[in-house]
């Protein structure tokens, strides 16, 4: 029997990438293989995001044109995954009449279940109410062989003015640590280095569960876990940036020199109004004390760019910020209004053409300070992680270092997997180049 060909889009977090690999390893069992081809597909699934406006009509407009093979191909099943799907529910298969499937994220591990329905009863399934409890173990097909994405928890408690995480991914739950161990111990036997822990708000961890572990105590487990290299997370919020937790990263070998922090503005004003729970003088002290414990840490944040009322000199003051925290890397957004959130019926929305000059004054802040700080790393030795050939020249390889800056080194063969020592010879404001040094004075 040929096996049945699947074709996943994916838009969206690192979460939503790693859920599309879920739900790849549960319809693996049910005979579904993967494709890069949508018109070869017996079953298409549109994995969606709705952070911002965006995101969300990129689905859309994906799903509309894959609705339409299905005229060619009447068998052809199609679904539609993710935070769209979980917010818009059976509404969806209004605009869509050729949508067979409809699930919310913290319903895929129902999806053999799904299937199976709608190969009996021939009718649309829609599957978006959350489960009770926490986050069920799948399998996951995963694509890279040497870095792995592990989600520890779902959901979120805050509730951020422009967020439309609370009510698409739900109340936060945690996987337990067991589970989490076993998994990790899993890939490190398949041969994975590098894993990096997920969840909305990942170092929330465990509050939601009963065994007393929290997110450092998690850290400290998984540090033990034999062929392990490495171990990074995302996206950690300052409010639960413990002293526990910024000691413990710095004590743990495995625990990588790099940490997104979301800051969202440097306005106190505006942190307020967007309900962040701390101010600029707050996140300034992790970032101090972080420094202080790991000196070589570099870091990366989220800027929102006009936040309802935000004023020039409110995001004069996130310029500043960002130029005082010297960031690696800054990924920015602007403002986008988003159903059933506070700001959205805020006040004092901030007109486009004023976000996208701001805009363009970050881009150029952000530049320059990534090309900085990327210079200053020229003739050092970074340790790489080799990942693979690089897509921009096949003859080179590419990995990271543990400060997550991407590196092309390398023309001879280099090991999939393996930690190599390369001296950085030159750099731009995204990447770096280096050349491996010989294994003798490794
Ligand atoms: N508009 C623009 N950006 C947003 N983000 C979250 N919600 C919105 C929104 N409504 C950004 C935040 C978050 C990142 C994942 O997306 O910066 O950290």
């Amino acid at each position: 029997m040929t096996a049945k060909r699947l074709y996943i889009k994916t838009f969206g977090c690192q979460m939503n990438v790693h859920d599309s690999e879920r739900i790849s390893g549960l319809l693996r069992n049910e005979g579904y293989r993967l494709t890069e081809k949508p018109e070869e597909a017996d079953m298409i699934i549109v994995n969606t995001c709705s952070i911002r406006e965006k995101s969300e009509q990129k689905g859309y407009s994906d799903l509309g044109r894959f609705a339409q093979l299905k005229r060619d191909k009447p068998g052809l099943v199609l679904g539609m995954a993710g935070c769209v799907a979980q917010q818009e529910g059976e509404d969806v298969l209004r605009r869509f009449k050729g949508l067979d499937l409809v699930f919310g994220s913290s319903n895929i591990a129902n999806v053999p279940r799904m299937i199976e329905t709608i190969t009996l009863k021939s009718q649309p399934v829609v599957m978006v109410q959350e489960p009770p409890g926490p986050p069920q173990t799948t399998p996951a097909v995963r694509k890279d062989r040497v870095r792995a994405w592990v989600s520890i928890m779902e959901g979120c408690d805050r509730h951020c003015a422009f967020c439309v995480v609370p009510t698409t991914r739900g109340r936060e739950r945690s996987r337990p640590s067991a589970e989490i161990v076993h998994e990790v111990t899993h890939l490190a036997e398949a041969g994975y280095k590098e894993i990096t822990l997920l969840g909305q708000t990942v170092n929330s961890y465990g509050k939601s569960l009963e065994e007393g572990v929290d997110f450092a105590d998690l850290l400290a487990m998984l540090n033990g876990v034999d062929g392990i290299e490495r171990i990074r997370f995302e996206s950690p919020h300052p409010c639960d940036m413990t002293p526990k937790l910024i000691e413990t990263m710095a004590e743990l070998s495995k625990v990588c020199e790099y940490l997104h922090l979301p800051m969202q503005s440097g306005s106190d004003t505006v942190l307020e109004r967007m309900g962040r729970g701390y101010t600029l003088d707050q996140y300034r002290r992790i970032v101090t004390r972080m420094r202080q414990l790991v000196p070589d840490m570099a870091f990366s944040t989220d800027i929102i760019i006009g936040f309802p009322g935000e004023t020039e000199d409110d995001f004069q003051e996130t310029l500043d910020a960002v130029s005082e925290f010297e960031f690696d890397n800054v990924f920015y957004f602007n403002y986008s209004r988003r159903p059933n959130t506070p700001a959205e019926r805020f006040e004092g929305q901030v007109p486009e053409e004023v976000k996208a000059a701001r805009f363009e004054r970050l881009s150029t802040l952000e530049k320059s300070l990534a090309r900085r700080k990327n210079h200053a790393l020229i003739d050092t030795v970074q340790e790489v992680l080799v990942e693979g050939r690089s897509k921009r020249d096949r003859v080179k390889f590419t990995g990271r270092t543990r400060s997550n800056k991407l590196v092309h080194f390398g023309d001879a063969n280099e090991e999939i997997g393996r930690l190599l020592n390369v001296r950085i010879s030159s750099a731009g404001s995204t990447c770096l180049e280096g050349i491996p040094i010989p294994s003798r004075s490794r």
